[in-house]
Parts: C-alpha cells; structure tokens; sequence
C-alpha cells in the first residue's frame, strides 16, 4: 500500500520519479505526487488526487524543472480520503521541506495535539502531515536533517516507510522503515530508493535491502544506513535477478495478461534446480532439515490468494511428509491463544513479503519459539528476512493487483516443499510426484492454448450475470475459493466458494434456474469416490436449474451429461490439478472484467501490497 521512490544524481529526478511511480503503481493508486528541488536549490512540489496519469498531464502542462534531487509517493488512502490535499508529498518548514509516507503511525492522533498546541496548522487529513511537521519542528531545532530525522522516527509508532529532503540540503534523501518495506538501488554515481525493486530496476540491478528500524540516507555517491540510535549498520547487498522488460507489459493488453501467460515459465522457473536425482532438494535449505525433524504440527499462515495456496499444501504435506497440517488466516492467527512452540513449523506465504498481516503472524509465531519458513516472491522482503529460512518462488515480478502467477509458483512451491520434507523425514513413498513435477510447465501451457478462447467467450456471453458460485472438493476446494475471489475483485461481481460436500448444509438454497456454478471435478483416476460424489453435486444443483460448467480432466465423461459447458485440463497427479483448475478461472475472470470495460490490472479499492493491518 503506497509506492515509494527516491532519487539522488546528476540527472533530472521528475522523470526518474514518474517512471518509478509508474512501477509501483500496483502499490496504491488514489493519488500521486513528486518534490524536486531544483538547480536553485527550491524545493517544488506537485501532486494529484486519482491515477498517475492526472499527476503526468499536470507536470505535462507545467514541469517542475530539472532538480535532481526527488521523492515521489503513489497512495492508497488510509487516513483521510484520496484528495489532492491528502495525497503525498507533505510539506512542512515553510514548504522547504517535504515527506512522503507509507504505512499508518498509530500515534498520529497524540501528536497532532502535541504540535496544534504548538501553533502547528494542518491542511490535510493525514497522518502524514504529522510526521512532516514533527520533522519540521526538530529541524528547526539543530538545520541538522539526519539528526532530525532520526529524532522523529524514534516518536512514531506503527508501521513506516518515511522518505524527507529539504532544500537546504540538495543531494540527500533520508529514509527510515519500520514494518514497511524500503530498499536501496546502487547507482554509478546516483542512488536510489524505492518501496521495492521495480521503482528503480531500469536504471540499476544493484540493491540493499534495509532491515527493521533502519535509516538510510543516499547522496550521489554515498549510502549510510544506521539503526535508530545512529550506529551504523551494513545492508544486505543482493542483485535483481530480473530486468525492467520484465515488468512491462510488453505488447499484452494488461500486466495480468501477461502474468496469466507467464505461468508455465513461472512453474519452470520454481522447479528449476530444485530436483536432484530424481528427488526434491531445495538448496536454499540444505543444512536445515531439523526445521522439519521433531516437528508435531505445521501451520500455514497466509492472507486472500496465498492462503488458498496454502490449503493446497496441507493436502501434499500431509500426504507426502505425514505431519498434520493447519491453514491459518494471518490475521485470526494471532488475536487468539494458538497452541504452538518448537515443535511447530510456521510456514508463511507472501508474493510480495510484505503483507502486514502475515508479517506480524510471522513474529508471534517465532516469539511463541515456532520454527519459521517463508514462501515468497520478493528478493529483500521482511517476511523472509523475519524467517528462519525461505524458498523464493521464481515467479518474476507480478504487476497485476489480482494475482496469477504468483498462486500457481506458490502451489509449486509448496508442492517442491512437500516433497523434500517428505524426503528429509522418510515419510515419501509416492515418486511419481517428483517426475509429475517437470512435466506441469507444458501441460499449463496446453491449457492456456487449448481453453483461452473458448473460456473468454463464455464470459463474453455472461457479462450481465450477476453472481456466479464455484464448487470443488479435495484440492479443487481451494480452487474453487480462487475462482471466486478473482472474479469479485476484477469484476466485482458477487461470487462464492463453497466446498461441494457444504452445498446441502446451506449454500444449494442459493439456486435457482440460470445460476451460473463452476465446478471443479477431480479425476476420478486418484478417487473414484471423490470424482462420483462430485458428480453427485452436480446433478443436485442441476435438478434445481443451475447452469453448470465444469472444469474436468480429458476423457473423464461423466460430467457430461450433466454439464452445460465443459472445460478440459490435462491429466495429472492429484496434488497437480489445481494449478491447472485454476487457469480457466484465472482466463474467466479477466475476460468477463474486460467485456465489463472495467481495469482489469488495478480494480477498485484495492492495493497489490497490503501492508497495513
Ligand atoms: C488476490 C490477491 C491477494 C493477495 C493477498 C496476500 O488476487 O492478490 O488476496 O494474495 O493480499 O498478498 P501477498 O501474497 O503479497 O502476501
């Protein structure tokens, strides 16, 4: 939530900046702003309620010249609503100063009273505004910016990403964290800072990661990073493993598109080096089988997408490595009393590694004693570095607010997790899985070959429906909860999920004649019991006029008569189908959004990185 850029160099910092705003997008996109102080060392400010291109079509009309020295912010609106006097930058010593902000301060409130008593007026609804006049008042107090800067971050509570210049000090950003993300780009005589790769991967691939309550300040030729108190602190250098054409859209009609395209790359991507003579061996974790040595339980803790990836691990784990498995919402999970210690692996799951509640889920559960492992898509995120270890999925960089991508690698990742841990505990016995694995990348792209155009047209015919429930059981359970969780947040459409054995217990009262239900029908060559009381579903809720559309292996021809539509996936192992179920979902969803007219890449209220609680 909120983008984050910043820039020091030779070069002129508004463009650098909207091109990274641009990147972040994703991030938030009520409102966006830049401040550049300029060659005469004035500090100039513009910003604009709605996307980045009302901030554009501005600077368009009027530059704010070639400074270059910039900190730039593209908001999702927490406190106050997405305005023009609400978005970022703030301003504060006579608009000689400005900061941009990404998090929430939980003591905004005490604060505001604190500097209105002072005299302090304030023009905006925002926490923000706050940290910026505390910044103000303490600069005033020594025209030292660092020393300032650090006083303020020490009063704030709450989760923070804070980026301050001042015009009497061109050449300086300062920048702090606290559970929000920043990292540092390395730059031939600039330097870089963004709320993560993508702001600034066109110009460099050099990063440093920046740990918890950290500060950062970047010259042009200088990075110092100290902890609160001020003692320095060395930053984790790593090397983005991707380029900037990967995250443009590069001819496709939106960034999900292209990231629905990208899956069978993305799943190859995550296997790649991970399977060793026939077995899973996931290098990154060699040296710590005791994470899964002694262990009782495993949790798997996650938010939206990533939990519905998750419960498709508890089925492989289990299977595979025999040790009963929990799915646990992160943010239930730590309002209550769970039972855990060290004979409990966390496991956590994040695209973006920075999701606030499962950030804090992680925390407990390692104050609590738990072992910790992370499954994460982003180089340099908290959640892994907060981790007792990581398996990075390889999904490359996901754009699109709804995630794709990033859901099939985690499955995979999953899946590659099951397996080792299978091996490392000599619970295995199914080897089949491993040989299944290579073979998924092709038959993801069979699909996407052989169902996008007939799936897009359904949705084309069913623009005006105007609630669609989807059923699974076993793994296409969770499928049947992505299913519907894509189409409400790119449609925003009513959809539902349901467990298919849940139907007659209450949902099946839902139907009437017309109501479009997906099912997700397992092969009945894994369980001929699951596969029939599937089918069983299906002629109860056709008996009450339901339009049913399945989503089935080839061959399998029971469906058929009771089905309207019929979708075809590969065959595959059990624990493989659901990262097959899920395209047509996935293809489904973006068509009926696009026949919708609607954006399919940022849909409303919505933010990809959701990093307040
Ligand atoms: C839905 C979606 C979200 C995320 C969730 C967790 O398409 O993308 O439900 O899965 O917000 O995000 P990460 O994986 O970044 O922790």
């Amino acid at each position: 939530m909120c983008g984050i850029v910043g820039y020091v160099g030779p070069r002129p910092s508004q463009d650098i900046l909207i091109a990274g705003l641009a990147r972040l997008e994703y991030r938030g996109y009520d409102s966006a702003g830049i401040a550049v102080i300029d060659g005469e060392g004035h500090l100039g400010m513009r910003k604009k309620a709605g996307k980045l291109n009302a901030l554009r079509d501005s600077l368009a009309d009027a530059p704010l010249g070639d400074g270059t020295t910039g900190i730039g912010h593209t908001r999702w609106a927490t406190h106050g609503g997405p305005t023009d006097v609400n978005a970022h930058p703030h301003l504060a010593d006579g608009g000689k100063l400005a900061v941009i902000h990404n998090g929430i301060i939980e003591n905004f409130a005490a604060l505001r009273e604190e500097l209105l008593a002072d005299g302090v007026e304030f023009l905006s609804e925002t926490d923000t505004e706050v940290a910026a006049a505390l910044l103000g008042r303490e600069y005033a107090t020594s025209g030292n910016l660092q020393d300032a800067f650090q006083r303020v971050v020490n009063r704030l509570e709450g989760a923070f990403t804070l980026l301050a210049m001042h015009q009497d000090h061109p050449g300086l950003v300062v920048g702090a964290r606290r559970n929000s993300p920043l990292v540092i780009g390395l730059g031939e005589g600039e330097n870089f800072l963004g709320s993560d790769v993508a702001a600034f991967v066109e110009h460099t691939r050099k990063a440093l990661a920046i740990g918890q309550d950290q500060i950062v300040s970047i010259t042009p030729s200088d990075v110092t990073v100290t902890d609160f108190e001020g003692n320095p602190v060395q930053a984790e250098p790593f090397e983005v493993s991707w380029d900037a054409a990967a995250a443009e859209k590069g001819g496709w009609s939106s960034f999900m598109a292209k990231e629905v395209a990208e899956q069978p790359e993305a799943v190859a991507n995550t296997i790649r080096g991970r399977v060793r003579d026939g077995a899973v061996v996931i290098p990154e974790l060699d040296g710590l089988d005791e994470l899964f040595i002694g262990i009782n339980r495993v949790i798997i803790t996650a938010c939206g997408t990533a939990s519905y990836a998750a419960l498709v691990g508890k089925y492989a784990i289990e299977q595979w490595a025999r040790v009963a498995t929990d799915v646990e919402l992160a943010h239930e999970f730590r309002y209550r009393d769970p039972v855990i210690g060290d004979d409990t692996l966390v496991i956590s799951i994040s695209q973006s590694g920075e999701t606030m509640d499962t950030l804090m889920a992680v925390k407990y559960a390692r104050e609590r004693g738990a072992r910790t492992l992370s499954i994460c898509n982003t180089q340099g995120a908290t959640i892994p570095r907060e981790s007792d270890a990581v398996v990075y999925t390889h999904a490359g960089p996901e754009v699109a607010v709804a995630s794709t991508k990033a859901f099939s690698a985690q499955i995979t990742a999953l899946l590659l997790l099951g397996l080792h841990m299978g091996r490392v505990r000599s619970t295995l016995t199914d080897t089949t899985a491993v040989e299944e694995l290579s073979t998924l990348p092709e038959k993801i792209a069979q699909v996407l070959a052989e169902e996008n155009e007939h799936v897009s047209q359904l949705a084309g015919w069913m623009a005006d429906t105007r609630s669609v429930l989807f059923l699974g059981r076993h793994v296409g359970y969770p499928i049947a909860l992505e299913g519907a969780l894509k189409l409400k947040e790119i449609s925003y459409i009513h959809a539902e999920g349901f467990a298919a054995g849940e139907l007659k217990h209450g949902p099946i009262a839902l139907i009437e004649p017309g109501q479009p239900v997906f099912v997700i029908v397992p092969s009945p060559r894994h369980s001929a019991l699951i596969h029939s009381k599937v089918v069983s579903n299906i002629q109860e809720i056709r008996a009450r006029g339901a339009r049913v559309i399945v989503v089935a292996e080839e061959g399998d021809a029971a469906v058929l008569p009771f089905a309207d539509e019929v979708i075809r996936i590969p065959l595959a192992g059990a624990m493989f189908e659901p990262v097959l179920a899920v395209v047509p979902l996935q293809i489904f969803a973006m068509a009926l959004a696009t026949a919708k007219g609607l954006d399919v890449d940022q849909p409303r209220n919505l933010a990809k990185s959701v990093t307040v609680e």
